[in-house]
């Protein structure tokens, strides 16, 4: 026990020798959970349980156990909400550094950054108070309708684990906790609320649950949240196979799970089905209610009245509590974090430098990319998303930010007063921008009809010496955006036209597709450049910039398919979207690529794209033997090259087939990636370790991984439709 100064009325100090376990730093934590459980009454525990306001849970005050302070999430601290209303609190110091968002990180495949952006904001978070980042989230990329893809890391279980584990790192190192979601299956936000995904096993193991498992084993998030749709009829909030079993259980989780907000619908199923915290549950606030109207939620008053009455069980009581003490002890009761800071010059260069490592250059036809400046005295800029801001939209990530770079104002800026930059608007999409009471300012409006507008860019265009289109999607309903899926691949707003008229006036033409989603390209034939931007946070329009006039050489890859149309997607095709009441994933694992690999469906571009304005050349893959045994290794090596003329860095992938196999396998999966940089001339040799598990697959009959004896071969490239050598070997 450590000794204590307890400061006197007349300001005499006393020394105390009588510290509670649960105060005491150099007690180990579990000590101290016990001890300070010990000292809580029934209500004081079932206190800790449940939100005292919009983003807080209460601590227990007479103990001096501080509140939880929650945010969003996942791509910078949302600003203040009112403590009971979702109205902004309108506070003048919430604004907050804007990181792109986790579609544009997962392309970067640059684990570093990710360490680097859960860093970030994991410091962000601890300036301004808050003890639980809602976020990362990484529910798999199941189709490109879904309006929050944009939120997750992709389709690829195993890039998504790889990203989703230094980002926890990153943003617990600060005392915060990362809280992983949407546990499990919420692919769609139609009927998101009530949907039953009816899934196989192998697809759930395989497929939907590794980056979780990742997050929870490797990353050691302390908290996990529920999602809002159903999984073998019972809410994934109060699941007991998802949270009981498998989470708590075979995973060994001992943080919290807390519940999405509103995701609660049953007291005695949130008591027993491994829910620990629950918030955001509908309530007439303290306004309108007879006390506390938080004293309404399920896992208040009426769980505290089925404890009472012995129908509810108090082991189970003190486990949950146990969690979230567990919670407090590693947030804010941790004394030795770190302060935090906002809006430092190393976050806005950290925001730019992720933004720029994940922008995919898709397409760059007759090098019409990077602009040369000497050569593009005229510069035409088309398309409101070069003039809109994204940060403000999209549901519970959306951001205050103290400032963000649109893409025009970053070509302006980089090019300087000697090149001129013109814009045009080309078509208007939505004007609007304010989201739960941030306001953009922008005014938008511009009323000329759809034929003027393209007529003006066309004519524009016709002068210019490069022109650059920035269209996409946005943030608003029905685009990428929380609460409603996407209602088609195309462009929206009549920007294929604009596109085609564009390319038809100056064939120096670069798109720009700011997205969350893959989107069609009709046009792609007739466009010589293409770039996939993402939604780059406060940092967009200069990590742009620094892509379009060569300062940063793209290396990001797709970490999802583009298909030609809807229809080769395999939900679209062979699954259920979006379902009735329930929605079956009757593709089972061929997700995203595989399933264009397995039906030999050619996609506009491929999961794991994304060129350079350098070329590399990947040279043979050998192997250190031929045959893998159990607890072996293979060690696979490959050369690879810069052979072009800039400094750039090729992403390495390895992907692993089973020859033949008992149960029907992908062609191939990813198993392994490197980024490497190098400069011209230069040559690396990258290293893979390939272990049984890397073949494995989910066998449901028997409830097992399992890595079948036979042939295999990895297959490594520059992308999944790119792969540039194989080499087979036997597992024995
Ligand atoms: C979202 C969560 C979010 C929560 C709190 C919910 O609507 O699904 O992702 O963290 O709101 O804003």
């Amino acid at each position: 026990m450590g000794a204590v100064a307890i400061l006197c009325g007349a300001g005499c100090r006393e020394s105390h020798d009588d510290t509670p376990i649960y105060l005491d730093k150099s007690q180990p934590m579990e000590k101290r959970v016990e001890d300070a459980l010990s000292r809580m009454t029934l209500e004081e525990k079932v206190a800790l349980l449940h939100a005292q306001s919009k983003f807080s849970s209460a601590g227990v005050p007479r103990l001096g156990i501080p509140e939880v302070w929650c945010t969003d999430g996942p791509h910078g601290i949302r600003p203040e909400v009112l403590w009971d209303e979702w109205d902004q609190a309108k506070w003048t110091n919430d604004s907050c550094t804007a990181f792109p968002a986790l579609t544009c990180l997962a392309a970067t495949w640059n684990p570093g950054l990710s360490d680097l952006y859960g860093q970030s904001i994991g410091e962000e978070a601890r300036y301004r108070e808050k003890d639980v980042l809602l976020g990362p989230g990484v529910n798999i990329y199941r189709l490109p309708l879904n309006g929050r893809n944009f939120e997750y890391m992709g389709e690829d279980p195993y890039l998504a684990s790889r990203m989703v584990v230094p980002y926890i790192h990153g943003v617990q190192r600060n005392g915060v906790a990362a809280c992983v979601k949407h546990f499990a299956l919420n692919n769609q936000e139609t009927r998101r609320n009530s949907v039953n995904v009816v899934v196989d096993d192998r697809a759930l193991y395989e497929i939907y649950l590794p980056a979780f498992k990742a997050a929870v084993q490797e990353g050691g998030a302390w908290a996990v949240m529920g999602s809002y749709n159903r999984y073998k009829g019972e809410h994934c909030c109060h699941n007991s196979y998802l949270l009981n079993d498998i989470l708590k259980r075979d995973w060994g989780f001992d943080g919290v799970v807390i519940s999405d907000w509103g995701g609660v619908h049953d007291t005695r199923q949130a008591a027993a089905n491994g829910l620990d915290m629950e918030f955001g549950t509908w309530t007439d606030g303290l306004r309108d209610g007879a006390s506390n109207a938080y004293d309404n939620y399920y896992l208040a008053q009426p769980y505290l009245k089925l404890l009472r009455e012995g129908k509810a069980d108090m082991a189970t009581l003190d486990d949950k509590a146990r969690r979230v003490l567990r919670l407090i002890f590693r947030t804010a009761m941790n004394t030795d974090k770190p302060f935090g800071s906002l809006n430092s010059p190393e976050h806005i260069a950290a925001a730019r430098r992720i933004a720029g490592e994940g922008m995919v250059l898709l397409k760059n036809d007759g090098d019409v990319l990077p602009l040369d400046t000497e050569k593009c005295r005229t510069i035409l800029v088309v398309g409101e998303n070069a003039i809109k801001m994204m940060t403000v939209g999209g549901g519970s990530s959306s951001l205050k930010v103290r400032h963000e770079y649109t893409p025009l104002e970053g070509i302006e800026a980089a090019v300087g007063d000697d090149v001129k930059v013109v814009y045009e608007r080309g078509y208007v999409g939505d004007v609007t921008g304010s989201y739960n009471g941030v306001e953009t300012g922008q005014d938008l409006a511009d009323n000329r009809s759809e034929k003027r507008l393209i007529a003006d860019a066309v004519a524009a265009a016709r002068k210019a010496d490069a022109v650059i289109f920035v269209g996409g999607l946005n943030k608003s309903g029905h685009q990428d955006c929380e609460g409603a899926d996407r209602k088609q691949l195309g462009l929206p707003y009549g920007q294929d036209k604009v596109i085609e008229a564009l390319a038809e006036a100056n064939p120096n033409l670069a798109v720009v597709i700011v997205s969350g989603n893959a989107v069609a390209m009709p046009w792609i034939d007739r466009v010589p450049a293409v770039v996939e931007a993402w939604y780059s946070g406060s940092e967009a329009g200069n990590a742009l910039a620094d892509v379009i006039f060569g300062k940063v050489n793209p290396s990001g890859k797709l970490p999802f398919t583009f298909p030609v149309r809807l229809e080769d997607n395999a939900a679209i095709a062979m699954g259920e979207y979006p379902g009735g009441a329930s929605v079956e994933y009757r593709e089972g694992i061929f997700v995203g690529y595989r399933w264009h690999d397995t039906r030999h469906i050619e996609p506009l571009f491929a999961f794991g794209h994304g060129l350079s304005y350098t070329t590399f050349e990947i040279g043979n893959a050998r192997i250190d033997r031929t045959t893998l045994t159990d607890g072996g290794t293979i060690r696979l090596s490959v050369e690879v090259t810069n052979t072009g003329k800039r400094a750039g860095a090729e992403v390495v992938q390895l992907y692993i087939g089973d020859d033949s196999s008992s149960l029907p396998r992908p062609v191939k999966e990813l198993k392994g990636f490197e980024k490497v940089a190098l400069n011209p001339g230069e040559t690396r040799t990258v290293t893979f370790d390939i272990t049984p598990e890397a073949l494995q697959f989910y066998d449901d009959t028997r409830g097992q991984w399992v890595a079948e004896k036979g042939t295999f071969t990895a297959y490594v490239g520059a992308a999944s439709d790119d792969i540039r050598a194989s080499v087979g070997f036997d597992l024995e």
